[in-house]
């Protein structure tokens, strides 16, 4: 029997929380998960279908309902990768844990999404420090199955391969696109705003927060006001950014970013709770107060 592979999380050293990155690809060990781990999985899963019924997008609903993931157990890698194939010819890899930078464009260009093997434990059910089986899973892989957003997905994999190799800010630039669009993005559908970012989707405060709360600006979707716009990864978001389709989405990223990443090296970064007299408000934000978990 082959040894369970390691859960690498980040580490507390003398320059406090540092994240620790893992290249490896393993096979999900799926008879290792404990009974606490389906646990985990179930009272997320139906925690989270529950709340986001008309507060996710009908998109992510309806492709998360076609992966037949269901509460009783932690899925299968090789149940979803059947479909996942099949739909949009994406598929999953089993990782330890974070991967560098490079490692991951590479895998996205590919088709292949790394999903964390483990899942959080059930004292860490409303917040963890970084990706874990529950927010790869449930939050990311749903939209995989959409052939746009499975299209966008692999073109900012080529894009990061590129920025990578362009260097300077371009990295910033980009990642703060994937921050929000892929992990905090908005949708806007007849009737209403809808979530479709991961990071949201996968957490109770930041879903309720992100549509209900009047502390965020909600923003109409600018690929450069994104680009120039920075994030905090210890909050809730100050900001979210409003698309109108998944077409919009890959239309307005597919230009060539080299000349954009030029002309905002020239520009200012904008705080993460600022709002322009250019953007397209739907919601300014008060700044202050959140929802708290009892509000629901
Ligand atoms: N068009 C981008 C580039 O030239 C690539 C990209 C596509 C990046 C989609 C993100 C999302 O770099
Ligand atoms: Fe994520």
């Amino acid at each position: 029997m082959n040894a369970t592979p390691a859960r690498v999380e980040h580490q507390l050293t003398d320059k406090g929380y540092v994240p620790v990155y893992t290249t490896a690809v393993i096979e999900q060990p799926w008879s290792s998960y404990s009974a606490t781990d389906h646990e985990v999985w179930a009272t997320l899963f139906a925690r989270q279908r529950q709340l986001l019924v008309g507060r996710a997008s009908d998109e992510f609903l309806r492709t998360q309902a076609a992966m037949n993931m269901t509460p009783d157990r932690i899925p299968k890698f090789d149940d979803l990768n059947r479909l996942l194939r099949q739909a949009t010819g994406w598929e999953l890899i089993a990782v330890q844990g974070l991967l560098p930078e490079l490692d991951f464009f590479d895998h996205l260009a590919n088709r292949r999404f790394p999903v964390t093997w483990w899942i959080r434990t059930p004292e860490q059910l409303d917040y963890l420090s970084e990706p874990d089986l529950f927010h790869d899973l449930f939050g990311h892989v749903p939209l995989l199955m959409n052939p746009v957003f499975a299209d966008y997905m692999a073109a900012y994999g080529r894009g990061g391969v590129k920025a990578h190799g362009i260097g300077g800010d371009a990295l910033t630039y980009l990642t703060r696109l994937y921050w929000y669009t892929v992990e905090f993005g908005l949708i806007r559908q007849d009737d209403g705003l809808r979530i479709y970012g991961s990071g949201i989707v996968s957490s109770k405060g930041e879903s309720i927060h992100c549509l209900e709360s009047t502390a965020p600006n909600r923003i109409g979707f600018d690929l450069e006001r994104i680009m120039r716009t920075r994030y905090r990864i210890d909050t809730f978001q100050k900001t979210y950014f409003v698309i109108d389709s998944y077409e919009q989405l890959m239309e307005a990223t597919t230009p060539d970013f080299t000349p954009i990443y030029e002309r905002l090296a020239q520009q200012e970064s904008i705080p993460a709770g600022t709002v322009l007299a250019t953007d397209a408000v739907f919601n300014r934000g008060t700044g202050e107060g959140w929802l708290s978990d009892g509000d629901v």
